[in-house]
């Protein structure tokens, strides 16, 4: 059995002063034996203060980048080793936003992912297809070539620390959710893929997030389906009372 993973990502927003308030009320009502695993992905700045908060509860928190290289004249960056120094067991890679806006190549991605392994981080691998691409009838294409090549290279035993997350880009931040059929289609899709490039075993134990305006109202009907184990969100993360619902989605 898989368990479900909801995971937060705050992208650019919050201080602090406002990441430890949401972490100190998400403890509160957190018990070590939620049947649902929980991560927090936030910026940078607060991920040590962040991490010394969660200690102990069973709420991991999370880097939403990370380069490659150990360590070295990379002027801005930062490597999995200072993430996982900061206290971090987990590291979005792919972001949708960082392909588009930072350029982000599938090779970046892979080397990023291996780097991430390397230091034991455990991985949340993101793909998924633009509107023009879901219309243009591409999104499985599209969604293969970035988990080819993401993964190209990575062994079996590797692949034990990825989670993928299927987020298509036109869901993302719009309000507009996939519906239960398209979402569910490319997840049995993406895990007949690792069946095919890896094994059952490998395919029957990987857990694959949906993301996209993932929100109360719509979190029990996606997390329903068979393929779904759990969410990325990230609008929908950013207030601790809507987040609360989303980890006590009901499951069918
Ligand atoms: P929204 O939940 O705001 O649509 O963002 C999804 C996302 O990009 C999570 O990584």
């Amino acid at each position: 059995m898989r368990r479900s993973l909801i995971a937060a990502n705050w992208k650019m927003h919050k201080k602090i002063d406002e990441g430890l308030s949401f972490i100190t009320g998400l403890k509160e009502k957190y018990p070590r034996t939620h049947p649902v695993e929980v991560v927090i992905c936030a910026p940078f700045t607060m991920l040590f203060a962040l991490a010394e908060k969660a200690l102990g509860s069973g709420i991991s928190i999370g880097a939403q980048n990370l380069y490659w290289e150990k360590k070295g004249a990379y002027t801005g960056e930062t490597s999995g080793q200072m993430i996982v120094d900061a206290g971090c067991e987990y590291v979005i890679i792919g972001h949708s936003e960082r392909r588009q806006y930072f350029h982000e190549t599938n090779v970046e991605v892979n080397k990023k992912i291996k780097a991430a392994h390397a230091e034991r981080l455990n991985v949340i691998f993101c793909i998924g297809e633009s509107l023009t691409e879901r219309e243009a009838g591409q999104t499985f294409t599209v969604v293969q070539k970035q988990l080819i090549e993401g993964l190209e290279g990575i062994s079996e035993d590797a692949l034990e620390s990825i989670t993928l997350a299927y987020e298509p880009i036109w869901a993302i931040g719009t309000g507009v959710t996939a519906t239960p059929e398209q979402a569910g289609e490319v997840h049995t899709f993406i895990r007949k893929l690792i069946r095919e490039q890896f094994s059952d075993p490998a395919a029957e134990k990987m857990r694959i997030l949906y993301g996209g305006s993932v929100k109360p109202g719509n979190v029990d009907q996606l997390m329903a389906l068979d393929d779904i184990d759990g969410g990325l969100v990230g609008g929908a993360s950013l207030e601790l009372s809507s987040f609360l619902q989303l980890i006590n989605f009901k499951s069918s």
